[in-house]
């Protein structure tokens, strides 16, 4: 790694809203930039662009998670009040706030299809992991998150700890560094355009690299601001090609904002994360 690389990742983890943000990401993509012939300042323009489109643009506002855990703290011993709460704090990241209005839905009809799941990894899990209570998994199931942003980690093992679940959140760029846990479920939630934005090839390496006995693939069918665009046949082709000549089946299921995949694959999956 070059000073110059260093010194542009450094000014972007300078600023308080990247400042989190796993520090071989950023220098990755200043890496990437500065290969492509821009100043020092131009790098680290274009570096935070980038990681303003494929993450930061879904956090809305300042991520409060001191506040929000000493709430989960007071809610708690309320059963009635666990829910409502969650739901709240999952309105601070926009891609798991679209899911709101369905999300009893959502989880009951992929979970249909499902065989009994003991293993989860949600892969680039903004704060899905809040919805872990609306998934009907096993009693003894394990549950690996990961994502770049390393306060947001934080504060999902402290979610984890606090509610009993079992569970491990990491702060993971998957681009190079996606969990290879065999797992009975793998959760890849709108993630694949974000990656694609950063590596063209990034969704058909992650498809190869998830170690999984059935995945939930989905796409946002919706952009942020509500328009359609055309996203759902363009996201269904690419889903197609990325998966083509797989041994796997695959049900599609298509709700208000969100195209989602449920892949079975036939391959032999031998031990489970913990
Ligand atoms: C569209 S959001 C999806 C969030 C979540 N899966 C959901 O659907 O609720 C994309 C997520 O990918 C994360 N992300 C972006 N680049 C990543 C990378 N290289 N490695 C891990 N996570 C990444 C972002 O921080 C963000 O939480």
């Amino acid at each position: 790694m070059t000073t110059l690389v260093h010194s542009v990742a450094a000014a972007v983890l300078n600023s308080r809203k990247y400042q989190a943000i796993a520090p071989e990401l950023v220098e990755a993509i200043a890496a990437a930039e500065l290969s492509k012939g821009r100043s020092h300042k131009e790098a680290v323009k274009a570096t935070k662009n980038q990681l303003h489109r494929s993450a930061a643009v879904y956090q809305s506002g300042r991520m409060e998670y001191d506040r929000w855990l000493a709430e989960l703290q007071m809610a708690w011993p309320d059963a009635t009040a666990r829910q409502p709460l969650l739901r709240r704090l999952m309105t601070a990241h926009a891609s798991t706030s679209e899911r709101l209005p369905f999300l009893d839905d959502f989880y009951t009809r992929i979970f249909a299809l499902l065989p009994p799941v003991h293993s989860v990894l949600d892969i680039a899990c903004g704060l899905n992991p809040l919805a872990h209570p609306w998934m009907p998994l096993a009693a003894d199931a394990f549950y690996l998150a990961v994502d770049i942003f390393s306060d947001q980690i934080t504060f999902l093992n402290d979610f984890f700890r606090l509610t009993g679940v079992a569970g491990r959140a990491e702060t993971r760029n998957v681009l190079t560094d996606c969990p290879a846990d065999p797992v009975d479920l793998a959760l890849i939630l709108k993630t694949i355009p974000c990656l694609e934005q950063m590596e063209k090839d990034a969704g058909a390496k992650l498809l190869g690299q998830v170690q999984a006995r059935h995945l939930v693939v989905s796409f946002p069918s919706r952009s942020l601001g509500g328009r359609q665009k055309g996203m759902e046949s363009t996201y269904a082709a690419r889903f197609a090609e990325l998966t083509e000549g797989w041994d796997a089946t695959t049900t599609r299921l298509d709700f208000a904002n969100e195209l989602v995949f449920v892949v079975g694959r036939g391959i032999a999956v031998s031990s489970q994360c913990h």
